[in-house]
């Protein structure tokens, strides 16, 4: 079954990769599809300098990373026509503060962890894209609080996202990464999926479910972040969904409990909990730089090991329980 010194090592690097998604990420990491500055290329920290301390880590991100929400008052979105659509306040001013929240990545490693009456347990549980809790409680619970969903599930035709019931429940988020600049007008004119589109019609559809639209500034303020800490260079795309649900969940709690984004003694080349389709790239990252995104976190996990080991839980404290 394995031991406690098999939980995410926090100097993972693309070299420990195996040979096949190693070239795989090599090849994102040359990409920069957002025009990526080159002066961000390499780390604060790849100089050699000393190593933030998870609490010094904890304390980057509440500073840098801001979560918010498009309103409708925001250019170019003001002028127009379906600007009444989108809620006049921020998530952030609507939602929480919660007590404890749980994060559920969708890892296949939660199939047969049993965790869905502590997932449960939390004020307020956030889960990613299609993730279903129907036919999988005892592994993933029941409640969905807010779910979080990227342009490209919306704009599918696969995922139903008008119509299916998935997506009833909670209160629904969606992000699309925008250009590095972040300029909201560049991005509206060529945003990766018709999100906008896509949000319309449902708003339209669905009038009564709170639904924001992720401010794309929050991605790559995340971005900075995590390279700012990595001595190589990451892929220069978006941070995963897990990533900026964890985020978001630390705006909003006293406590975060993220599940299986550090993966247990459960890992598995299992992609999704509710899907069967195997590769190492959904645990390790490909397009994101979710393997740096992980070693972040594994950092700034205030919870042993053991806990990573036996329920894949890792604990953060929202940036409401900390001074910096
Ligand atoms: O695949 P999807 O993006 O919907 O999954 C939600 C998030 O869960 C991912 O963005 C990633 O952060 C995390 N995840 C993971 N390992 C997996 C599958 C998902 O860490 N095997």
């Amino acid at each position: 079954h394995g031991s406690l010194g098999e939980v995410w090592d926090e100097q993972m690097s693309s070299s420990m990769l195996g040979k096949r998604l190693r070239k795989v990420v090599q090849n994102y990491q040359a990409m920069n599809k957002y025009g990526v500055p080159f002066h961000t290329k390499g780390g604060a920290d790849s100089g050699g300098g000393p190593k933030r301390t998870g609490p010094e880590l904890l304390c980057q991100l509440k500073g840098k990373v801001g979560v918010t929400t498009l309103t409708p008052e925001l250019k170019p979105f003001s002028s127009l026509p379906w600007a009444p659509l989108l809620p006049p306040r921020p998530l952030t001013s609507d939602l929480g503060p919660f007590r404890s929240c749980a994060v559920v990545s969708s890892a296949g490693s939660l199939k047969h962890s049993g965790l869905g009456k502590e997932i449960d347990s939390h004020d307020a549980v956030l889960r990613f894209n299609a993730a279903p809790t129907v036919g999988y409680e005892k592994d993933v619970g029941t409640k969905t609080t807010v779910r979080l969903i990227n342009s490209q599930v919306m704009a599918s035709d696969d995922h139903r996202f008008l119509s299916s019931s998935l997506y009833s429940a909670g209160i629904l988020v969606a992000w699309d990464p925008s250009p590095y600049s972040s300029d909201l007008n560049e991005w509206y004119n060529r945003t990766d999926y018709p999100i906008f589109l896509q949000y319309q019609k449902y708003r339209r559809l669905h009038p009564q479910q709170p639904f924001y639209i992720l401010h794309p500034r929050v991605e790559w303020q995340l971005w900075d972040t995590i390279q700012a800490n990595m001595a190589e260079a990451i892929q220069r795309n978006p941070p995963s969904s897990g990533l900026l649900g964890t985020v978001l969940m630390m705006s909003l709690c006293k406590v975060v409990h993220v599940y299986e984004f550090l993966p247990s003694r459960r890992k598995t080349e299992l992609c999704h909990y509710y899907q069967r389709f195997y590769d190492a790239a959904c645990t390790l990252g490909a397009y994101h730089p979710l393997l740096y995104e992980k070693n972040l976190v594994k950092r700034m996990n205030q919870g042993p090991d053991r806990d990573i080991f036996s329920h894949g839980r890792v604990t953060l404290p929202g940036f409401n329980s900390f001074n910096c």
